[in-house]
Parts: structure tokens; sequence; C-alpha cells
């Protein structure tokens, strides 16, 4: 079971971190060993992700002061640009043959992220926060779980081949 997929109850009895406000139920996102790729760089980057968008959800959970939260927003592009370019590295380093989808994809994805920030600071709406959290949190697993895997398990394969 990965971030989002528990019932919402269970992840509220999981974490213990959930926060009400107005009406709208916040959950932290959580790791969980189905999202671990084995590559340690990809791995910390990951679990520092999901740690980013939890310190942005809680962060607008305690109405934290714009400034404040659209420094985080933009600690987490930047620091999401700068991961996608390790993995893209670490796959042209190998070659992972489907390097130019992955990229495409990353880029898709921080379109994604950039206007779901620019939006998430300039409405401070409590239900667009919480479908954001649920966008992204998928967004997050999905590609961790499917696309970053897939270069993961053959970066790993590479490297066993090297060692032998
Ligand atoms: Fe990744
Ligand atoms: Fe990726």
């Amino acid at each position: 079971m990965t971030l989002l997929e528990a019932p919402v109850e269970q992840r509220n009895s999981k974490t213990k971190l959930s926060v009400e406000i107005a009406s709208v139920i916040y959950t932290p996102l959580s790791w969980s060993s189905d999202l671990k790729l084995g590559l340690q760089q990809f791995d910390d980057d990951h679990k520092t992700l999901v740690q980013m968008l939890n310190n942005i959800f809680l962060g607008f959970c305690s109405n934290l002061e714009d400034h404040i939260l659209k420094g985080a927003c933009s600690d987490l592009l930047d620091f999401t640009n700068d991961h996608f370019l390790r993995e893209e590295l670490a796959m042209e380093r190998h070659p992972f043959p489907e390097l130019d989808e992955h990229k495409s994809e990353h880029k898709g994805l921080i379109d994604t992220l950039s206007s779901r920030m620019k939006t998430l600071v300039a409405t401070r709406d409590a239900n667009t926060w919480q479908s954001s959290q649920d966008e992204l949190g998928s967004w997050l697993s999905d590609h961790i779980m499917v696309h970053d895997k897939k270069a993961a398990d053959f970066i790993l394969e590479q490297q066993s081949f090297s060692l032998a």
C-alpha cells in the first residue's frame, strides 16, 4: 500500500497527525517500502520530496504566512528540478534506453507542480489544497513506482554486470 491508497481512517490511525481545517482533513503522505527502489540517491531524494510536500500542506493548515509558504513551494520546485537532473544524469551514464520518455515525463511533472504551487499560494482555499494534496501525492507515487522503478531496475542490473 502506498502514499494515498489507504482509506482515510486507516491513514489517520497510522500517522495520527491528521489536521482538520475548514472541514477538510489533511493527512500527511507517508513513506512506504513499496516506494523503495534500492538506489540510495533516488530513495533519499524521494523521501525528501515526500517530506517537503508534507511541510507545505502542514504549513497551509497551520496558517503560515504567505511569504513562508511561497518560499517552501519554491524550495520544492528547486529540489524537484535538481532531483530530476540527478536521475537523468544517472540514466545517461548507464545508458537507460527510455531516457527521452523519462525526460518528457519529468518536464510534464514540473509544469504541473509549478502551476499547482502557484494556484495553492494564490487561493489558500482548503478544498483546492486537499485536491492538490491528493493529486500531487498520486503523482509522486505513480512516477516513482512506474517510471523511476523501471530506470532504477535497469541501472541496478547494469551495476551488477560491471561488478561481476
Ligand atoms: Fe524520482
Ligand atoms: Fe523520474
